[in-house]
């Protein structure tokens, strides 16, 4: 299985989705470069630094598949698995990635190609490092979170969800004690995917890792804190999160749903040491593709464990990217009976952000927009089919749900939709008979051209 992300950039260039550039690149022009192509892009060029950037590593589920050496459609499934199944990490002592180590005194964050991904952003950002943090009770952790850069070894980081290396640092700041953190970036999508999934606090995301590769993480310990990182890495920040609370400026910066988040108060991280292989490649995770890439497998899960909860049957399920793979849910249900095409929309609907769910029935192919449409257009009768519910949690970035006008500290509300377009109850599957034509598995367009 491949390893790191140079494993993973060869079976991109090997299944042409990866777009290599050699001209000289300005930095300020990485994000609308990145973003200007559906395929991963590797500038080997850009001026002022001494390392290639690669991006749009995992901006869509296809190029996550050929990570995980599996279909789109299984993406959800592997990763469901893997929980159930996590491997132990193993702990190797050499790697690449001490080629070069940089000490306390000579930490220069400037050398870094962190970059202005967006116009309105506070500055540059590093938005592709997976933190690894260790508690004492809850053990050891993994998650992905953005860093703004500050000065040349300090940089800010976003804990305001309540996510569990927010909940490491708060018992960290109460103590009064700095939380020590690792930052890895330039891993492969195996390890992106797994940091960036919700595991139950204690259930160490590496494991989840171990269990999509059928095969244990290899870590290898930090020089100067008490963590381990995947031995993988491009680049490591060995850090402090400095004890000073919720205290400092963070912000703007480009967020999942497209648009520019507000300044937010946050803490600071220290950079310690920064150890790295001597030809790093750095990852630039430009906001919002990559999130939508490892977002979709990680919601799609959790409405498939939903909907199995409540003994409904699943046959697929999608987000969609036009709704930043977070506000709406296309579902086929396997032969749905009277009643089940409207408990899948209920019991989704339950799902924070979820404002839009359509279900269908197995013989549609929901990655097909048309054939979801062609559903809607013939199965759905709109007083009968759509349900719409008010007062539902909401997603607070959402601007139609007006958080900036509520009292601090109120959480806002939504109203959701659900159209049901299985077949209606009495009409027969035959009813919707798909046109045919003459011996198509046989007859090609191509064999009649010179
Ligand atoms: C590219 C990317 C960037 C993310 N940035 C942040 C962030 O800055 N702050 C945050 O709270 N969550 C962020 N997330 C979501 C967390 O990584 C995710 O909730 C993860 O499960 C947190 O892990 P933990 O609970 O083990 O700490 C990001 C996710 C992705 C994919």
């Amino acid at each position: 299985m491949q390893k790191g992300v140079r494993d993973f950039l060869r079976i991109l260039e090997q299944n042409e989705e990866l777009v290599v550039v050699n001209k000289k690149v300005n930095p300020l022009h990485v994000s609308a470069l990145i973003s200007d192509s559906n395929k991963a892009v590797l500038l080997r060029d850009v001026d002022g630094y001494d390392m290639p950037i690669v991006g749009g590593l995992v901006r869509d589920t296809r190029k996550i598949a050929l990570g995980l050496e599996c279909r789109h459609d299984e993406i959800a499934q592997r990763l469901s698995n893997a929980i159930q199944n996590p491997v132990e990490t193993v702990i190797v002592k050499d790697a690449p990635l001490k080629e070069i180590i940089i000490g306390e005194k000579d930490i220069d964050l400037t050398l870094l190609p962190q970059i202005m991904q967006h116009e309105k952003d506070g500055g540059p950002y590093i938005g592709s490092g997976v933190q690894f943090a260790v508690h004492e009770t809850w053990g050891k952790d993994a998650g992905i979170y953005r860093h703004m850069f500050r000065t040349q070894n300090t940089m800010g980081v976003d804990f305001n969800s309540p996510n569990d290396i927010r909940l490491f640092y708060s018992d960290a700041y109460e103590k009064g004690k700095p939380l020590e953190m690792a930052v890895a970036i330039g891993l492969h999508p195996i390890e992106l995917l797994a940091a960036d999934c919700s595991a139950a606090t204690g259930l160490y995301e590496m494991t989840i890792a171990g269990g999509l590769r059928k095969e244990p993480v290899e870590m290898i310990p930090c020089e100067t804190i008490d963590v381990e990182v995947p031995a993988n890495a491009e680049i490591v920040l060995e850090c402090e999160v400095l004890p000073t609370g919720w205290t400092t400026d963070e912000g703007r910066y480009g967020e999942f749903h497209g648009i520019s988040g507000d300044v937010k108060k946050n803490p600071v991280v220290k950079v310690k040491t920064i150890t790295r292989r001597k030809d790093a490649i750095f990852h630039s995770l430009i906001m919002p593709w990559e999130v939508y890439g490892l977002g979709a497998p990680n919601r799609e899960l959790q409405a498939y464990n939903i909907l199995k909860a409540v003994r409904l049957r699943p046959k697929a399920i999608r987000t969609t990217v036009g709704s930043c793979n977070f506000f709406e849910l296309i579902v086929a249900l396997d032969n749905p009976k009277p009643g089940e095409g409207k408990a899948a929309i209920t019991a989704l609907m339950a799902m924070m952000g979820v404002k839009l769910i359509t279900v269908v029935d197995d013989d549609i192919d929901i990655y097909d927009d048309e054939q979801v449409r062609w559903a809607v257009a013939l199965r759905m009768q709109a007083d009968k089919d759509v349900l719409i519910v008010s007062n539902l949690q909401a997603k607070h970035v959402d601007p139609s749900v007006r958080s900036s006008e509520l009292p601090k500290g109120q959480m806002p509300t939504t109203s959701k939709m659900g159209i049901d377009a299985t077949i209606p109850v009495g009409i027969p599957r035959k009813a919707y008979e798909r046109l045919q034509y003459f011996n198509p598995d046989n007859v090609h367009l191509s064999d009649y051209l010179d």
